[in-house]
């Protein structure tokens, strides 16, 4: 039995980050305590007698620290046959360790066992809401050592999680596992949802009960490394949660390659979760004193349901990871739909009047402008070759620019400069940058190959095609960075350790987007993998916007923005009007305004409502753009439950909201039958409700002039009046 515990050591920030030293007096070694505290939650970690590093906690945080201290008491699940190292910060394999390790060497004597003991802690505090708290582990054997990191956003209730793994053996050590992060979970029951999809059909969702053993969400593709899942996730605790109730966990892994992550059900029913970059074919050779960071593991947690884990998520995002996330976006009209590789001058300057016409502020001219030896008039040749094609476009992409600054908009250009067509100069010249194994036959996708991003003449090429684009035209105004290939074949003719290859490529990519960033700091870039085969919160440090897929048409949008919701805020979702599904006009646009805004339509076949529909809602949307982009987002209707979907973006102040509602299920008489409860407003508020984006010629079924309280919109609701005649309402609260 423990009795009084006392704290004897530091406490490092008032309830910010705070570690404490508690000793327990029964005359025992000390207990090392450290809890990562942010707001609502923490996470604790405790240094036992033998100076294992334990996980003892992860939930909602105790209003005394020193119970912390308390929690392993109360666990009385049998045996562990690790000798305490079930809920290891950092698991290793070899030495006591029995289930799914974050980390396994081979030291350079061959031994294949490691063993990690505390050694250390510091916490540093970056300001008022950001912390880093950094454990040194080390091998008590061997002369290897682990820097466990864990930074922490007090306000947004969200940790990265991530190791330093280096050695001063007598020679190197290879590293086949070297996971961010090692969690242990302890409920009643577990509830994974996870996603899956292809090209146009992505994040699809799952959700089950985990089972004992193992299950791994995982990426071996290299470049696209989400065709086919995502590394992001929500974990329930106890039962599903919903948009309002239940404990849930969303993780991701802050890399774009290859990614790993493991959920093991142990035989004492808790839940070892281990993430980080994917080791497949990726033994690490480190050399002495070679530090080895790895990606970070990103969570965050509630017990408040699913609406309040992606608020928080967002907040992060926006303050702390995309690019100018807090700053502008551009409204577009892209050529791609519109003409595919069929073009020339002319034609363009007519889509560039259009843009004008249409209200949009930017012009973006999508693939097919460049290669002349083998002119990409298709996807089969010229990737590479990033010389502007002369028969299309003799003046060259100047006169493009010069065009669009005549009409009065911005010009942006697309460009996948990480791929290679077999049939181009580039091929021809370079076969030794191209990614394959010189003795098998080629194979592709999208008739394509990847460069060899490890080699660092390749990232300067790589380099050079955007700064050229900037230096030759300085008043391109946006990027769109294209990546359709995967990575077959993997093999670097740069590399001499070809386990490497996945890991160099993603840190030349990086280097890359790191180059660019530093000499063209804000210019928007959208991310882009032939749809959403590439979004994750790495990449969104050089990215202002993500394309979640190429599959367009608004009802598959309606459920596929719903899902890339809960992870991403809307500010970075690229959504294009476009001429997929069988939808009217008005609703392609209102659902295409559930973020950043484009159009890839011809606009002159458009009739004439429609395009003045068309204009007056962008004018819309430029006014309440900044609440969509930057505001909180509630989820108030389901559309895999209801027959309607409902959401709405509420500004911090509360005093403005837009409010989006649509139809989902086409059966006779489905539509709002009951008023939607609205979510985020101030009870004590009187509001008004206005419809947007009304039909030429129609009218509005909603009676404007009376006014709520945001007690009885939050209580009883409002009618948005959905129904077969109405499939999209877009309405506005203000309050008056
Ligand atoms: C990918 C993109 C599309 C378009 C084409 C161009 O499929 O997702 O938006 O840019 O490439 O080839």
């Amino acid at each position: 039995m423990k009795s009084k515990i006392q704290l004897i050591c530091r406490s490092v920030s008032y309830l910010l980050l705070i570690s404490l030293c508690l000793v327990n007096q029964i005359g025992k070694a000390q207990d090392i305590i450290i809890p990562v505290e942010t707001k609502n939650n923490a996470l604790v970690l405790q240094v036992t007698q033998n100076k294992d590093l334990s996980n003892i906690y992860i939930g909602k945080k105790l209003g005394n620290p020193a119970e912390y201290a308390n929690i392993p008491g109360h666990y009385k699940q049998g045996t562990d046959y690790s000798d305490g190292t079930l809920n290891s910060a950092y698991s290793t394999a070899g030495s006591r360790n029995l289930f799914e390790p974050a980390v396994t060497v081979t030291h350079a004597d061959g031994n294949k066992s490691l063993d990690l003991r505390y050694v250390s802690h510091k916490v540093t505090r970056t300001d008022n809401n950001v912390s880093l708290l950094s454990i040194l582990v080390k091998d008590p054997v061997y002369n290897f050592e682990v820097v466990l990191n864990y930074k922490s956003y007090y306000n947004e209730d969200v940790i990265e999680q991530w190791s330093v793994i280096t050695h001063q053996e007598k020679g190197n050590v290879i590293l086949h596992k070297f996971a961010s992060a090692n969690l242990y979970l302890q409920s009643r029951k577990y509830w994974l949802t996870q996603y899956h999809g292809d090209w146009a059909t992505e994040m699809k969702p799952e959700e089950v009960q985990l089972t004992h053993g193992i299950k791994t969400l995982d990426s071996k593709l290299g470049t696209r490394a989400n065709l086919f899942q995502p590394s992001v996730f929500m974990l329930s605790l106890d039962k599903p949660a919903t948009e309002d109730e239940g404990t849930v966990l969303y993780g991701s892994v802050e890399w774009s390659g290859n990614f790993r992550v493991d959920l093991e059900l142990d035989n004492k029913d808790n839940l070892r979760l281990i993430a980080g970059m994917n080791n497949y074919a990726s033994d690490y050779t480190l050399k002495p004193k070679e530090v080895f960071t790895t990606p970070a593991f990103l969570y965050t947690m509630s017990d408040k349901g699913k609406g309040d884990a992606s608020r928080n998520l967002h907040n992060w995002a926006r303050n702390y990871r995309i690019l100018d996330g807090k700053g502008n976006r551009l409204t577009l009209l892209n050529n791609w739909e519109a003409t595919y590789f069929d073009f020339d001058e002319p034609k363009l300057f007519e889509l560039i009047k259009d843009t004008k016409k249409l209200g949009v502020d930017l012009f973006l001219l999508d693939d097919g402008w460049f290669a002349n030896k083998y002119p990409r008039n298709g996807d089969v040749t010229g990737l590479g070759d990033w010389g502007v094609n002369k028969k299309k476009l003799p003046n060259g992409v100047a006169s493009l620019v010069q065009e669009a600054t005549k009409n009065g908009v911005k010009f942006g250009i697309w460009i996948e400069p990480e791929m290679v067509s077999p049939k181009s100069e580039l091929y021809e010249k370079h076969p030794d940058w191209v990614v394959k194994q010189p003795q098998r036959p080629e194979h592709y996708l999208r008739n394509q190959l990847v460069l060899d991003l490890t080699n660092p003449k390749v990232q300067d090429f790589v380099y050079g095609i955007v700064d050229d684009l900037f230096t030759e035209n300085p008043d391109l105004a946006y990027v769109k960075w294209d990546c359709n290939t995967v990575v077959f074949n993997a093999y670097s003719a740069h590399l001499k350790n070809q386990s490497h290859f996945y890991i160099e490529y993603m840190r030349g990519l990086y280097q890359v987007l790191e180059r660019i960033r530093a000499k063209y700091p804000k210019v928007p870039m959208m991310l882009c993998s032939g749809g959403g085969g590439r979004v994750d919160y790495a990449a969104l440090k050089y990215f202002t916007e993500f394309w979640p897929s190429d599959n367009t048409d608004p009802l598959e949008r309606i459920f596929m923005q719903w899902e890339y919701s809960y992870f991403y805020p809307s500010v970075t979702s690229s959504n294009h009007v476009t001429d997929w599904g069988k939808q009217p006009i008005k609703f392609r646009t209102d659902v295409a305004m559930m973020g950043k805004l484009g159009f890839d339509i011809v606009v002159s076949k458009l009739s004439a409502n429609e395009l003045k529909f068309c204009q007056d809602a962008i004018k819309s949307y430029d006014a309440v753009k900044s609440v969509i982009w930057q505001g909180d987002l509630y989820r108030l209707a389901d559309p895999r439950v209801n027959s309607i979907a409902s959401l709405v973006y509420i500004d911090d102040k509360k005093s403005t909201g837009v409010m989006f509602n649509y139809l989902v299920s086409n059966r006779y008489g489905e539509g709002s039958k009951l008023p939607v409860r609205l979510k985020g407003l101030d009870p004590n508020k009187t509001y008004r409700i206005k419809e947007l984006n009304i039909y030429p010629e129609t009218k509005t079924s909603i009676d404007e002039t009376k006014s709520y309280t945001g007690d009885f919109l939050m209580t009883v609701g409002f009618n948005p009046e959905v129904n077969e005649k109405r499939t999209s309402v877009v309405l506005q609260i203000n309050e008056i």
